[in-house]
């Protein structure tokens, strides 16, 4: 079974300052709760046990976040509040699973992944981006119990607008499986409209194998310098490894762009 997950949350945010100059936008929140919050319990709903968080120096108030269980014993202890000690319980729970590492340079995903290399323990992992949430369905529990069926790396897919290619991970995919599974023939970087082989978009959630660490490591830097999982993953697409792209049945929110994060805190509100 796969039990860890890893987030990547040492990126700028640059989408969405000014909130996110003071305020890592992960933490900002979408009707009463950080939007770190939502991936969070989509993680443990999944069966993940433990969870590594890639920070940076920059965004080390999200550690504090979450390591901050003593001051809510000590508010408990003077005011008994009820909804305060449920907040407490969370606090708690969600500490004992959570590591952090760090990434002071936004070197890329590639580079935030070769990171928690130390941690990882079985042959598959979870990685959620925190931009993307998917709500109404768990997406990330669909895709373990998928990774299980095939032996294979899992990543979620989405048919987008043609004219935004330019913004995702497109795949080409191959061999259809069902309805809403195929293998996956090769996967570009924010490909030009010229260059897209389809029309169906890498969304944030992966299941990896421990394998992509050999590949990251030897990974030159891409698009915009950066160091991409995609260009990894396609490492291992072409030495053969299955992969397979899962068109999830959840809705998808974009959170890390101005428009989609007030977009997102109106949707889940009606939730
Ligand atoms: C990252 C990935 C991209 C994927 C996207 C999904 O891009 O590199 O392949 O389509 O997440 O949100 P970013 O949003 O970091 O630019």
């Amino acid at each position: 079974m796969i039990k860890q997950a890893i987030i990547p949350l040492a990126g700028l945010g640059t989408r969405l300052l000014p909130l996110s100059s003071v305020i890592p936008k992960e933490l900002l929140p979408i009707n009463g709760k950080p939007g770190l919050q939502y991936i969070l319990d989509e993680c443990i709903e999944a069966g993940i046990k433990e969870i590594i968080f890639i920070i940076s120096v920059k965004k080390k108030m999200i550690r504090d976040y979450f390591y901050n269980d003593k001051f809510y014993k000590d508010i408990i202890q003077t005011k008994k509040d009820i909804r305060i000690k449920k907040e407490y319980k969370k606090i708690r729970k969600y500490k004992k699973m959570i590591k952090f590492v760090y990434q002071n340079k936004p070197l890329g995903t590639g580079d935030a992944v070769i990171r928690t290399k130390r941690y990882i323990k079985d042959k598959y992992f979870l990685m959620l981006l925190p931009d993307d949430l998917i709500i109404n369905k768990n997406c990330s529990k669909s895709m373990i119990k998928l990774s299980k069926k095939y032996d294979s790396s899992i990543m979620a897919s989405m048919k987008i607008n043609k004219k935004d290619v330019s913004r995702w991970g497109i795949y080409e995919l191959s061999k259809k499986i069902d309805k809403n599974n195929s293998f996956i023939k090769s996967v570009i970087e924010k490909p030009s409209i010229k260059k897209a082989p389809s029309d169906r978009a890498v969304i944030g959630r992966y299941v990896l194998s421990k394998k992509i660490f050999s590949k990251l490591k030897k990974q030159k830097p891409g698009k915009g310098g950066e160091i991409h999982i995609t260009d990894a993953i396609q490492s291992l697409i072409k030495d053969n490894e299955k992969f397979i792209a899962h068109n999830f049945s959840g809705r998808y929110l974009d959170c890390g762009s101005m428009e989609g994060y007030i977009h997102s805190t109106r949707e889940i509100s009606k939730l």
